[in-house]
């Protein structure tokens, strides 16, 4: 399986040589023998040889294959590397008839964005913290030219690497990079998705600053963010975790995220969608059997986190960067 590849050199203000050594490391990362990491590559090659007749990116679940399109035998076995593939966090998924419930229904995210996105067709687009690819998939069906992902974890590098090769897709690249490395690519993204990432930067407003760099002017950026109620332009700071979660820096109100964008330098920020968030939409399934939303809230007063932080809304803003 190939894991990296010079697209870029078709992105005129990436930087062509330092990609280029990024990727000499991640193929020696990701072919060293070190036991975990020769497991991970071992479960996303072993079904390397299946590719997908029918895919269907525009459905709730992302679909990828049907039953009928592999044998019995390829079935079990796939079916068995998936869920050694756990914990599914992002999904679902249809892969070759296997329904993969995954810990978040995140086709419930892409709703609420759909009809607040610029056209995609033709686009480079940025998906931040893409997780295994979910959403990358849910764009593909829009036509981009290019979705490159930034996910600096390897477990979900791979699965995503599994998941695109069933695909056959050639538009979508997932680089094992963080936020912080956009500056690689110079201006080159139109559009950019900042989903479930700001709350985990200790310095949000520099955050914003390096993401808007990474765009082309008059490009669109969406973020999409857990936050805490309140009409005033604030932000919690908890004393080590928020809903049990450790690096978790600054919690905004919709209005202080919304005042971030704007100094960062984006112009038309809009504050779209806010919302509560349940146990419906996170929660523990048998393809995620640790702990999730539900064992984060106070189970006395659904309004505070177990902490007695003020419960997580999700809010979605879009901004543009100046043309
Ligand atoms: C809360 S999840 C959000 C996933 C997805 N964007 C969504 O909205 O559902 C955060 C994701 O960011 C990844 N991540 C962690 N550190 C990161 C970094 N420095 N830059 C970009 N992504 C990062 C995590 O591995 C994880 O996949």
């Amino acid at each position: 399986m190939k894991y990296t590849s010079n697209y870029f050199t078709s992105l005129a203000h990436a930087e062509h040589q330092k990609l280029s050594a990024h990727h000499d490391y991640v193929d020696k990362r990701v072919t060293s023998l070190k036991r975990g990491i020769k497991a991970l590559r071992h479960k996303a090659e072993l079904l390397q040889h299946l590719k997908a007749c029918h895919l269907d990116l525009n459905g709730d679940a992302v679909t990828i294959g049907t039953r009928d399109e592999i044998s019995d035998e390829e079935y079990d076995l796939l079916y068995t590397n998936l869920k050694d593939l756990n914990p599914w966090r992002k999904g679902p998924f249809n892969i070759f008839g296997i329904d993969i419930d995954a810990e978040w229904r995140s086709n419930r995210k892409w709703d609420r964005l759909l009809p607040h996105l610029p056209d995609l067709a033709g686009k480079v687009i940025a998906d931040v913290g893409s997780n295994n690819g979910y959403y990358m998939f849910r764009m593909a069906h829009h036509k981009p030219k290019l979705v490159v992902g930034f996910e600096p974890y390897l477990n979900h590098f791979f699965v995503f690497h599994m998941l695109r090769q069933f695909s056959g897709l050639t538009n979508l690249e997932m680089e094992l990079l963080g936020v912080e490395d956009m500056g690689l690519f110079g201006p080159s993204f139109d559009v950019v998705f900042l989903m479930g990432i700001l709350y985990h930067r200790i310095s949000p407003l520099e955050c914003l600053k390096e993401v808007r760099d990474s765009m082309t002017p008059g490009g669109t950026l969406i973020v999409e963010s857990q936050a805490i109620p309140g009409d005033q332009p604030v932000a919690l700071f908890p004393e080590e975790r928020y809903a049990k979660v450790p690096g978790t820096y600054f919690v905004p109100t919709g209005l202080c995220l919304q005042n971030w964008m704007i100094r960062a330098g984006f112009s038309d920020v809009e504050l779209f969608c806010s919302h509560e968030m349940n146990s419906e939409e996170q929660r523990r399934t048998e393809w995620m059997e640790f702990e999730s939303y539900s064992d984060f809230i106070d189970p006395q007063d659904h309004t505070k986190t177990v902490e007695g932080y003020p419960a997580p809304l999700r809010v979605f803003l879009k901004g543009k960067k100046p043309a």
